[in-house]
């Protein structure tokens, strides 16, 4: 039995109840659903639309069908078609004929629009949260190895040496903006579209500005078809989501080439990897290589949904209904991620001395010595050309710059720059990678992660 038997001959056919029903996937939001429909309830009563006494009643019976979905003990119906159905049926079946009242002034659509909004406000906060005990997995992870350094890179070729937590403060920089991105989406997002109805309204004396005070919402929508087909907060979601999982997988990317024996600047903790079930020496770390392989479907579920949305004509249209499986995976999958992450980090160790003597390279130190050359008056370009040459010629020689530069005439005062760390420690114009500028970022993260948690947590 549907909820719209009135007008029919005949019952769906199985084909297109098997491509239509959602309760297998959206019974996900019955604690969303349910709190939706306890602020309606209150607006009905506030509307003289229930008595008091119905209104309880109705209260009282959506509890129970909560309480039914918490402790597992729900029997769907097999005309149950999606959760707001299932809930209905069943709060219908407990509460008799007061129950058929709980629909009044309402339509799926508005309703589902604000279950969606419900659930995924909770959720953002939630993701959130997870994001920053990354970041905190970061910062333990530079505080334990505050001295090591290591090469920083540009087109992966050794660049200039910087600190592993300036390093690590990177991945950190860009998840505090993911999480910002979070904070935002769920503050534009944060609008009640109950009370919309199907499309237009409803000839009820409803006030959505008191349903939506009710669940949290910031205001209530000003236009009923707007409210019913707008999924923009799933699509930012998505992306917000998708950047996430991009950030993700380029420190899963970079925890591969580390973990590497040609790189060896870390090995992963024995529960963080995996063996090969041919190959005995084999240590993975295909923890790392989820973490950038997911971010293929976070984009996908993005780009997917788009694609639903883009062609729709106003208002609601069940294509709509394709919104909740990207989302609810794009969630899951990243939350994963970020959980095994943060396990991942905790667990790694950092090869300090290895990774020492790949950015104490002395062909690094080539920078260092012009703008030593700059210091004395030298114009950069000058001076670019003058190591670039004494470079040219250690790389033909096959002997080190080092040599080359305690060999010449006017480079030879430069030999003390070559000192393991020196180049490191010279970096200290603000936001660098040297020691005295990383202790001031490090401040300065360090406020904003709580300013983010104080965000998350509002
Ligand atoms: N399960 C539906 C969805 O997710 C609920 C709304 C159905 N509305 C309708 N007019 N068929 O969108």
């Amino acid at each position: 039995m549907t909820l719209w038997g009135g007008r029919f001959d005949s019952p769906m056919s199985q084909a297109l109840w098997d491509l239509s029903e959602s309760f297998s996937f959206d019974r996900a939001l019955y604690v969303h659903d349910i709190r939706g429909s306890l602020g309606h309830v209150e607006g009905l009563r506030a509307a003289g639309l229930l008595t008091d006494a119905e209104a309880r009643i109705l209260g009282e019976t959506l509890e129970q069908v909560r309480r039914e979905f918490d402790e597992g003990v729900f029997v769907p119906s097999a005309s149950d078609e999606d959760i707001h159905m299932a809930i209905e049926r069943r709060a219908t079946e407990i509460a008799g004929p007061v129950g058929a009242k709980i629909h009044t002034a309402r339509s799926r659509n508005d309703q589902v629009a604000t279950t969606l909004r419900l659930f995924t406000r909770d959720a953002l906060g939630a993701l959130g949260a997870r994001v920053l005990d990354l970041v905190d997995a970061l910062i333990a992870v530079a505080a334990r190895n505050a001295d090591a350094y290591l090469p920083g890179y540009t087109h992966l070729q050794r660049a200039q040496p910087v600190l592993l937590s300036h390093h690590l403060y990177a991945h950190a920089w860009a998840l505090l903006r993911d999480v910002d991105r979070l904070v935002d989406n769920r503050q534009r997002m944060n609008v009640s579209p109950l009370g919309a109805g199907a499309i237009a309204g409803t000839s009820l004396p409803i006030d959505p500005a008191r349903t939506a005070q009710l669940l949290g919402f910031s205001e209530a929508f000003a236009n009923s078809m707007d409210a019913v087909s707008d999924r923009d907060f799933v699509v930012e979601t998505l992306f917000d989501v998708a950047l996430l999982g991009v950030h993700l997988s380029r420190m899963g990317e970079e925890l591969v080439l580390w973990t590497s024996a040609e790189f060896n600047f870390a090995s992963l903790g024995d529960d963080y990897t995996t063996g090969s079930s041919m190959l005995p020496q084999k240590k993975n770390s295909d923890v790392a290589e989820l973490a950038r392989g997911k971010s293929g479907r976070l984009i996908g579920n993005l780009t997917g949904l788009l694609v639903t949305l883009k062609g729709l004509p106003l208002s609601y249209n069940r294509d709509l209904q394709e919104d909740k499986e990207p989302l609810f995976d794009s969630l899951r999958q990243v939350d994963r991620v970020l959980v095994a992450l943060s396990g991942a980090y905790q667990s790694m160790t950092f090869h300090a001395a290895r990774a020492a003597t790949a950015a104490d390279d002395d062909l690094l130190v080539a920078i260092d010595i012009a703008e030593s050359l700059v210091q004395q008056g030298t114009p950069f370009r000058a001076a670019h050309e003058r190591v670039g040459r004494a470079v040219g010629e250690a790389v033909r020689r096959g002997v080190s710059l080092a040599s080359v530069v305690a060999d010449s005439e006017d480079l030879a005062g430069y030999v003390g720059l070559f000192a393991p760390g020196h180049a490191l420690n010279a970096r200290r114009s603000p936001g660098a990678s040297g020691p005295v500028a990383v202790a001031a970022q490090r401040t300065r993260l360090e406020e904003r992660v709580r300013e983010m948690r104080r965000r998350v947590e509002s």
